[in-house]
């Protein structure tokens, strides 16, 4: 943006400030932040939940410009969650329906960590270990080359559907060779023209609960002036190759008891767009969705070759704690807790729609891939694909262990 629109947005939010009935994109937001995180910036709190930490706040130009450049400097993205789609002004504000879905969910965390027996490893079967053994680090990195020679992925492009569309004609011309009862679908959504692709994998048994794995198919070039290409190789063609290849192993597989369905979101970049859209949608309808993988980010290995980062916000303990179990018997893995600090990918849209959900991120937070967003997030000689592989196999190991099991969230 050029310096002069810069000053006449700047001079236009003070008088809006006064009176927050319109909130709209370049004047005052409303958002939703990490509590701790406002308060050491000394950005006024208009509500929080101390339970959860969670806190909402209007902020001018001025305190999001000093919210991104402390994002940046912790290493946080974009260091909070904009939700002026979602609230047209703020007499409108339903504080406690805002609050409810945090609340809920470290309630059922908390119950977690105070029940008495929890998995440490995993039973060590013979089929999982020779299905991680087919996870291809030239799969990935051919596919991770695929998605991001597009000029962009972006959701407000001139063309956001042409990658969706031939990302959907390749995984049907894949899936011809499975005999899995299966379905592809493109879903349409009211927020952005981008479409999300669903592919299930019906279940035998219990086709009525579902494990989800997923990831945002869209990019985007966030640089100042930087223009619209957005490769997005990291961000995320990564974890969009890993539910590739993961498929490309389950679809071979015996039929699983539960039924799991990928999904390569739309408009993530522009607010979680699709998967907003989609986990409301699911919650409506009552869906037994019993796990939800995020995948976003898998190919800098940034805390070092084979650390995992898990995110502990927006994701259930019994998950993070399955993460573990299943690292203990098949991954070998180090395991590095860490926070984003708010609704940083989709695995947030399903947490506020009360599902459980788990995000293995490439590396803590601090040791962040800083090439995202950016016309430099191509595969370069730090792209790490052993890395990488680590995602698929806890994919894989969802669709066979998880999805043929009973167990869910105590
Ligand atoms: N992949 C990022 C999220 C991310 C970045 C996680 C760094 C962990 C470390 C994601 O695509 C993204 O950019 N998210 C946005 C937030 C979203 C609500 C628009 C962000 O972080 O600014
Ligand atoms: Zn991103």
């Amino acid at each position: 943006m050029k310096m002069a629109t810069m000053v006449l947005l700047f001079a236009a939010a003070s008088v809006v400030h006064a009176h927050p009935t319109h909130l709209e994109n370049f004047e005052t937001k409303p958002i939703l932040a990490d509590l701790n995180y406002l308060k050491a910036l000394n950005i006024p709190v208009l509500a929080k939940d101390e339970e959860s930490e969670v806190a909402y706040a209007v902020i001018t130009p001025q305190m999001q410009q000093k919210i991104q450049e402390n994002a940046h400097y912790v290493g946080k993205c974009g260091g909070f969650e904009d939700l002026s789609s979602q609230v047209s002004s703020l007499h409108a504000m339903d504080f406690d329906s805002l609050f409810a879905p945090f609340a809920e969910m470290k309630r059922k965390n908390d119950l977690y960590e105070r029940a008495p027996f929890k998995a440490l490893a995993l039973e060590n079967r013979a089929d999982i270990q020779s299905a991680i053994s087919e996870v291809n680090e030239e799969n990935l990195k051919s596919y991770v080359q695929w998605l991001s020679s597009f000029p962009n992925r972006f959701n407000k492009g001139q063309t956001p559907n042409v990658h969706v569309e031939q990302m959907q004609q390749r995984l049907e011309l894949m899936l011809g060779n499975s005999n899995l009862p299966h379905e592809v679908t493109l879903i349409s959504h009211r927020s952005t023209p981008q479409k999300s692709i669903r592919v299930r994998l019906l279940g035998s048994e219990k086709p009525n609960e579902i494990v989800v794995l997923g990831g945002h198919l869209d990019s985007i070039n966030q640089s100042w002036g930087g223009g619209t290409q957005a490769p997005g190789a990291d961000d995320n063609a990564s974890g969009s190759a890993n539910l590739i290849e993961a498929l490309r192993i389950l679809m071979d597989k015996p039929q699983p008891r539960r039924t799991i369905e990928f999904f390569w979101y739309a408009g993530e970049e522009s607010g979680l767009l699709g998967s907003a859209e989609i986990a409301a949608s699911y919650k409506s309808e009552k869906k037994d969705v019993v796990a939800v993988l995020q995948l976003d980010m898998t190919l800098f290995p940034g805390s070092g070759e084979f650390v995992i980062g898990s995110m502990t916000d927006f994701t259930s303990a019994w998950l993070r704690d399955y993460l573990r179990a299943l690292n203990e018997t098949y991954i070998h893995a180090t395991i590095s807790e860490d926070k984003c600090g708010y609704g940083c990918s989709d695995h947030a849209s399903w947490y506020k729609n009360g599902y459980p959900t788990l995000m293995p991120f490439e590396a803590t937070m601090r040791k962040m891939n800083n090439n995202i967003h950016t016309v430099r997030d191509v595969i370069s000689p730090t792209s790490n694909f052993a890395h990488s592989a680590m995602y698929s196999k806890i994919a894989v190991i969802f669709g066979m262990d998880l999805a043929n099991s009973d167990a869910r969230q105590p």
